[in-house]
This record gives structure tokens, sequence and C-alpha cells, in this order.
């Protein structure tokens, strides 16, 4: 008997280009030309997994300590939980923005659009429904709507002190976000781990030259007594 729940780096998570010109942002409007999860992950580090099963909450913690990922609420996207305030709320989230952390969310009912930007500014559009985690890297353009159910449920997993204001574009264009290529850099301690001893190694290079040269200087002999 199996493991009763399954994870996997979502290999059949549908993705796909958008449409030029979308008649109805909540359609799918696919152009046809599919993306795969390892592209998402190789161009532009979107990660994309499948939490099912009774234990998928454990491993969504798990993720979290791992990514120092403290704190989390849920939200539920739709007309009867947002009464009003629901279209325009759908209005915001379907701007095009950023943000200077990332954005992990964990889809627990109904169904979302993820767009993307691609790495040549074309949006590509990935389908979330229950079960599916997403994490978008700090500092890539995107933006979200419901299907046109208009249901979407999701945690939200914060860090403790968050950069999560969203920042629209062309604003984002001057921020500079160190973890844009997630995948490719390097964790801060990582760096004054490696420059730490080549300057150190400068350092004392510079100090063994000066005394050398002081040194030699004390063994010239006097020019007074030439
Ligand atoms: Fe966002």
């Amino acid at each position: 008997m199996g493991h009763p729940c399954h994870f996997w780096f979502s290999p059949d998570m549908r993705a796909f280009y958008l449409q030029d010109e979308p008649d109805n942002p909540k359609n799918y409007n696919d152009s046809g030309t599919s993306v795969s999860a390892e592209e998402l992950r190789n161009t532009i580090a979107v990660e994309t997994w499948h939490f099912e099963g009774p234990d998928a909450m454990n491993l969504i913690d798990e993720m979290a300590e791992k990514r120092g990922y403290t704190s989390r609420d849920r939200v539920i996207i739709s007309p009867q939980s947002m009464g009003d305030k629901f279209e325009t709320m759908c209005k915001k989230f379907y701007q095009e923005h950023l943000h200077e952390d990332e954005e992990i969310r964990y889809i627990t009912g109904g169904e979302g659009f993820f767009d993307v930007r691609s790495i040549d500014d074309k949006w590509i559009r990935i389908v979330v429904s229950t079960g599916d985690f997403i994490i978008l890297p700090a500092g890539i353009y995107h933006r979200f709507t419901p299907s046109n159910k208009n249901h979407t449920e999701a945690t939200r997993l914060f860090q403790s002190y968050p950069k999560w204001n969203s920042i629209s574009r062309p604003e984002g264009d001057k921020i500079e976000v160190s973890s844009l290529s997630a995948p490719f850099s390097f964790h801060p301690v990582v760096w004054f781990l490696a420059t730490f001893p080549f300057l150190t190694s400068i350092a004392f290079a510079l100090l063994v030259c000066i005394h050398a040269n002081i040194s030699m200087e004390w063994l010239k002999p006097p020019t007074n007594l030439l």
C-alpha cells in the first residue's frame, strides 16, 4: 500500500502562451503553444508543485519551514466572500506588477490563472487548481485572475517581514531585485564566505609587501656613509 500523500514537481501542470488579445481574461485564452514546468523553472525560475492527500498540509509545512516562511493566511476569492468588492479586487489582481519577495500560493479550492512574463516578455498563463503549489520568484512581472468559475481559494505563505508591496509596471522596472534569477544566484552568506578569504588574502599580501619593503629599507646601508 502506497503512502497516502503524493507530491510531485508538477510535470503535467497546464501552462501555455496566452493569446495576444484575450477577450475575457477569465477564459483560458490558450494560444495553443504549451510551456512545460521545466521550461518555467529553467527560464524564469517559476516553480510548480502538486500536493494532494491527507498529509498535504504537512508537506506544505515542511517546505515553508525550509524556506523560512513563518506566517500564512487564507484567501477566498469569490463574489460570495468578497461581495461588492469582488470585481474591483479582480481588476487589482490582474494589474501587471512585481514584488521584492517571492510569491507563494497553495491552492486549496477552485481555479485561477497566474500570468507570468516569459523571458522575451510574452505572457505565459499557468492554470492552478486544488493541490497546486506555485512559487513566483521575486522581481518577475505577473498578474492573477480567477477563472470564469469565479472561485479561487488559496493559502498564502509569508516570511516574517515580507516586502509585499505590489509594484506596477513600469515603476517596477526601476527596482533591482537580487533574487530575480533565483536558481543561479547565491545566498549573501555564500558571497561573504567566498569573498572574505579572498579579501583577507589580499590584505595579508599587502601587509607582507609593506613589511618587506620596510625591512628592506632597514637592510640598505645608510646613504650618509657612502
Ligand atoms: Fe503578486
